[in-house]
Formats: C-alpha cells, structure tokens, sequence
C-alpha cells in the first residue's frame, strides 16, 4: 500500500524522496505521472521496473520553468512561440536534445530528442524544489488505463511505489498532445488535451498528422528510434577480433582481449543498473569505430525482458523508413 498525502504541502516530501531515486505517482493537468529524476538512471529504471513496461519507450521530461527547459532542450523561434503561448499546459514539444544536458539517457531511449513539457500545478512545484526535470509517463501499469485519480494510481500500482501525491481528479484527464518542431515543421506525434486546430492557430503554420495513426499508438517507437551504426550480435560466447564487447555481470565471454573497446552494463549483474547504462553505454561503444557489437547474454527477467527487447531491435535488420507514414 503507497501512501497518499494531499497536494497542499507534499512539495517537500516528494522532492526529498525524489532525490534519493524514489519514484512518486503526481498529479497533473493531464492524468497522474509517475516521477522519478530524470537525471537519475537508475531512477529511471525503476520507473519500467514499477510498470512492467516491457519495451523502454522515451520518457517525457517535466520541467518548473522555461530556464530549466532550455538547460534540456535547443529552442527556436517556432519551439519558443508554442511554450510562452501553451506552458504550463497540456503541451509537449519534442525538440532537439541539448548537448551536455544531465539528462540520463533512459528518459531519451538514446534519442538526440527530448520530449519536455511544463504541467500545472504541483508537479512544476516539486520540479521547482527538486531543482531538476522530472521523468514521468502515466501512472498505470503497462497496457492499463492512465489513471486520472489518486484512488485509479492506488489500484494500479499501490504495491511499487511508496508515495501518492493526491491533487484530485485531473481536471484534462487524456494526455499532452505531442508535436515535434523540426526545421520549421510541426508534427502531431499524439493528439491531447490541446488541440492541434489551436496550434495551428497561434502558429499559422500546417501541424502534419499521422496519416495511418500507428505515431498515434506509439511514437518513438518507430523510425526515430535509437540504432546503432554497428551491427550487433547477441547472446555471444566469445568476441571476434575487431568486435567491440558489450558486457554484462561478473564473468566475461572468451577473448574479451580482442575487444576494441568494452563496456559492462552492470559488473554485479544489476538489472537496473544495467538499463540505466543502456543507451549510453551503446553510445559509445558504438563510437568506438566497431563494425560490430557483441553483447554478452543479460537474463530475462524484471527489467531484463525490456533490455533484451531493444537489443533484439538493435539486432535486427534495419527496416527501411516508409515516407509518408506519419512515424517519428
Ligand atoms: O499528459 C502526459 O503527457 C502524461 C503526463 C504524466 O505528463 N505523460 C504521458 O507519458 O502520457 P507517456 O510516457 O505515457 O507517453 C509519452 C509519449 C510516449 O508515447 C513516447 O514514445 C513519446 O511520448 N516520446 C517521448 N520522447 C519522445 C521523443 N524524443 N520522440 C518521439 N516521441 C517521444
Ligand atoms: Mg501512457
């Protein structure tokens, strides 16, 4: 059972519990969040762990203010006109990723993009205190409705997080609309609680919609997905010459001495410590100049089905971007 104390005067507490790498279920505009710092991997992990998502999505960022933004996210003039005219509010704009941000690159899923938004109400206040974005998704378990009350949050995940913060029913209750700014272009990635018509209106410019609503399901999990420039090869038993070696636990495959390079997701065999190493860690072996990346087996349980799940998608053979589609 999470415990459930009212909005008015839970800045604090959420925030301190934030910054020890606790996850606290929010309340916003929207529906419930369920936050971890997003500067925090581990943190981050839990957040899959709690939800038993199955595949790590990217994460939006929620932030207290415009300075706290743009420490995240590249701004243009467009990305600046769509936040003073819709933040703090069901908006969130899907810009370029600012270079040498401390955002963990979990909550990015690998991407050079971030998803940042600024709710009202509480959750900005507890950004505000905690002095850092803050990582959330719905408060539901994976599949599972958005919960829009305290008492749907309870009922869904009371027994993995140990605190709710309780503001009432959302007042929006669906999510943001995601639109992604790129070179001028609006994209509507998921239609939300403001209308793309509006957007249009305080832009004068077209928003492009998802022609086949696959974006609508899932974006981010498409063509804008992080892969590899290297090719990888799983569940190895021994490294080839020139492979780079992508490790995982206490006990290495053969001839880890070829390795160009090698990293371990987690030298105790950590789950989370391994998911919160993923992406950056795929980064830079992947900056390493291999051809190849070999990964040591990770098991398959807990979060290890959601590592497995996007390695087996780096793995695979890449599937050509069908113009037109509407995916991001
Ligand atoms: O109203 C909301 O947006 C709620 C509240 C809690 O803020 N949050 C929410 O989060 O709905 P979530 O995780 O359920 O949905 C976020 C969506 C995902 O579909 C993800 O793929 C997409 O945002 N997303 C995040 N970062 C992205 C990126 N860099 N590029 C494309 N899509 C992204
Ligand atoms: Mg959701």
């Amino acid at each position: 059972m999470a415990r459930i104390i009212p909005a008015r005067g839970a800045v604090e507490e959420a925030a301190e519990r934030l910054s020890r790498g606790e996850l606290v279920a929010i309340p916003t505009e929207t529906v419930y969040g369920l936050a971890a710092d997003a500067t925090n991997g581990e943190a981050v992990a839990r957040i899959f762990e709690a939800k038993n998502r199955p595949r790590f999505n990217p994460l939006i960022a929620h932030v207290a203010d415009r300075a706290m933004a743009e420490r995240i996210a590249r701004f243009d003039a467009l990305s600046s006109l769509l936040a003073d005219r819709f933040w703090p509010g069901p908006l969130t704009l899907v810009l370029p990723l600012k270079a040498g941000s401390r955002i963990s690159s979990l909550v990015t899923a690998g991407l050079d993009t971030i998803a940042v938004r600024m709710p009202v109400g509480v959750a900005r206040d507890i950004a505000a205190r905690l002095d850092r974005p803050l990582a959330a998704p719905s408060a539901n378990p994976s599949g599972k409705l958005s919960a829009t009350t305290a008492a749907a949050v309870e009922a869904g995940l009371g027994d993995r997080i140990s605190l709710i913060v309780d503001g009432g029913a959302a007042r929006i209750g669906v999510e943001s609309t995601i639109v992604r700014v790129a070179d001028g272009q609006l994209t509507l990635l998921r239609p939300g609680g403001v209308p793309a018509e509006d957007i249009e209106a305080a832009t004068g410019k077209p928003v492009r919609r998802s022609e086949t609503g696959a974006a609508v399901e899932a974006p981010g999990m498409l063509a804008s997905h992080y892969a590899p420039a290297a090719r990888l090869r799983l569940e190895i038993a021994s490294v080839r010459p020139g492979e780079a070696l992508l490790a995982f636990g206490p006990h290495r495959a053969n001839g880890v001495e070829k390795a160009m390079a090698t990293r371990n997701l987690s030298a105790g065999g950590d789950l989370r410590e391994a998911a919160a190493n993923l992406f950056a860690h795929l980064h830079e072996l992947d900056a390493s100049g291999a051809a190849t990346i070999a990964v040591e087996p990770v098991p398959g349980d807990g979060l290890g089905a959601a590592i497995n799940d996007r390695l087996a998608r780096a793995a695979a053979p890449r599937e050509p971007v069908v113009a037109g589609n509407g995916a991001s």
